[in-house]
């Protein structure tokens, strides 16, 4: 099939460079002249594991092209999707205008019969709204419009789009269901299942899960806070949460807040949704407001725990492990906070390219030992591998002071206490259960604190 993409940015080239390995012929269009430029040389802006690669095979197979000429590409599409920005407004309302304004600029330049997919993430009823601009910028009623919303996440975009646990269509048609249908044939011929439904069904499938995935986050934050006033240990409590089928484990793990270009963004439109429509959706709006205050508390815990002016160092400043993309990243919360408060503070980050552009100023180091000598603190805010793997003797020589704070929890408590460090996980100062020597639980107190070297 012939597919145009509209949007080059990380949603639109993940999606054109997947279709296309699905054998379709795919053309992926943006007005910035010099990213199609780059991109037409297979250098792609965004870090994603394995997208350069998968881009730069399609191209040279002849599947994948980029233009900017996106209403020539049109015209011969069986299927054009949107995958154009849609930010927040002050209110929490999602700007449409970047897909209104593309659905109305190709809809003319559109074959007869062919389908305007909305990939971008837009609030529910925008398929059924943008269908009306089209018929009335073509003067005709023969485009369908639908949806199909995705679910990847940054870091792991091609794994979850070639394994997606579903393919979500809306269609308020058959004729349009049907040719999504087709694009999809490689991966629902592989069993991933498939959900046809409306149009409006389908945008509020793609709020919802964002919004449940994103209170799981949040719950477990809050039992973690509990965790630490009574000795537990949140690792144990979503283990054995998690181990319910109903429950499931996933989106369990205790963290600074969540951040990102989605789950913030998400949340705030579906609350302002259910405000608009007078359905309100106070868990969302809770939700909310205490992810934003979960960062300053752990900010202010960082300042507690680093002496008058000190330095503290930071390993990890994107939202996530594995990518560049600090989006409403807890770093960007934290750190200001920080220097505000007299810090000096040291940054870290594999993948710093995203951070430096918002933190210019900011003092940068290019090895994670390299951000800790002299610090009074180090804080682990991402939890990118080679965190986990810190030589933690060569990190307490490194340091000044000893306080390891890892607001990710995937630092070993036992070996950093070891190691000469003061070790602060989230919701994991609990009772240590030794293995008993012949069938007894003997329990023991966490070495949560070394003591000073
Ligand atoms: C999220 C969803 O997971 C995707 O399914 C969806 O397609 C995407 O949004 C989107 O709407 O485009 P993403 O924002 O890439 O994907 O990142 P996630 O892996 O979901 O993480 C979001 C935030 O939650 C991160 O800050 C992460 O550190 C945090 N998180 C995640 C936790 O604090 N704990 C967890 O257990 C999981």
């Amino acid at each position: 099939m012939k597919i145009v993409v509209l949007g080059a940015g990380y949603v639109g080239l993940t999606t054109s460079a997947c279709l296309a390995e699905l054998g379709h012929d795919v053309t992926c269009c943006d007005i910035d002249g010099d990213r199609i430029a780059a991109l037409e040389r297979a250098e792609v802006p965004i870090f994603e594991p394995g997208l350069s690669e998968l881009i730069g095979k399609q191209i040279a197979l002849g599947r994948l092209h980029f233009t900017t000429h996106a209403t020539k590409a049109a015209g011969t599409a069986d299927a054009i999707f949107l995958a154009v920005g849609t930010p927040s407004d002050a209110n929490g309302d999602i700007d449409l205008s970047y897909v209104e304004t593309a659905a109305k600029t190709i809809a003319p330049y559109m074959q007869s019969r062919a389908v305007l997919v909305i990939k971008s993430t837009v609030v529910a009823g925008t398929a059924r709204r943008v269908k009306a601009l089209v018929d009335a910028s073509r003067g005709s009623k023969d485009i369908a419009v639908a949806s199909n919303p995705e679910f990847l996440r940054e870091g792991s975009a091609i794994k979850d789009f070639m394994h997606a646990d579903r393919i979500v269509i809306g269609a308020d048609d058959a004729a349009s269901e049907a040719v999504l249908r087709e694009v999809y044939e490689p991966l629902l011929l592989r069993g991933i299942p498939l959900v046809a439904t409306q149009t409006v069904n389908a945008e509020l499938i793609k709020y919802a899960a964002n919004a449940l995935l994103a209170l799981r986050i949040g719950f477990i934050n809050d039992v973690a806070d509990l965790c630490e006033k009574l000795e537990g240990d949140v690792g144990a409590v979503a283990d054995g949460i998690g181990r319910d089928h109903r429950i499931g484990s996933a989106f369990l793990s205790a963290g600074p807040g969540f951040g990102g270009s989605c789950f913030p963004k998400d949340t705030r439109a579906f609350a302002s949704t259910g405000r608009r429509h007078g359905a309100p959706q106070p868990l969302i709006e809770t939700l909310i407001e205490r992810n934003e205050l979960r960062k300053e508390a752990l900010a202010d815990r960082i300042i507690d725990a680093a002496p008058r002016h000190g330095r503290v160092a930071i390993l990890g400043t994107s939202f996530k492990a594995n990518t560049d993309d600090v989006r409403e990243a807890a770093a960007l919360t934290i750190i200001p906070r920080l220097i505000e408060a007299g810090l000096d503070v040291h940054l870290h980050d594999p993948q710093p390219n995203g951070a430096k552009r918002l933190l210019p100023d900011a003092h940068w180091h290019t090895s994670a030992l390299d951000a800790t000598r002299g610090a009074d603190v180090t804080v682990v805010l991402t939890e990118w591998d080679e965190y986990r793997s810190l030589d933690l003797a060569e990190l307490r020589k490194a340091m000044r002071g000893q306080a390891l704070l890892d607001f990710r929890n995937i630092i070993d408590r036992e070996r950093a206490a070891s190691a000469g460090l003061i070790y602060q996980g989230l919701g994991r100062s609990g009772i240590v259960v030794q293995p008993a020597r012949r069938g007894h639980a003997i329990t023991a107190k966490a070495p949560v604190a070394a003591s000073p070297a």
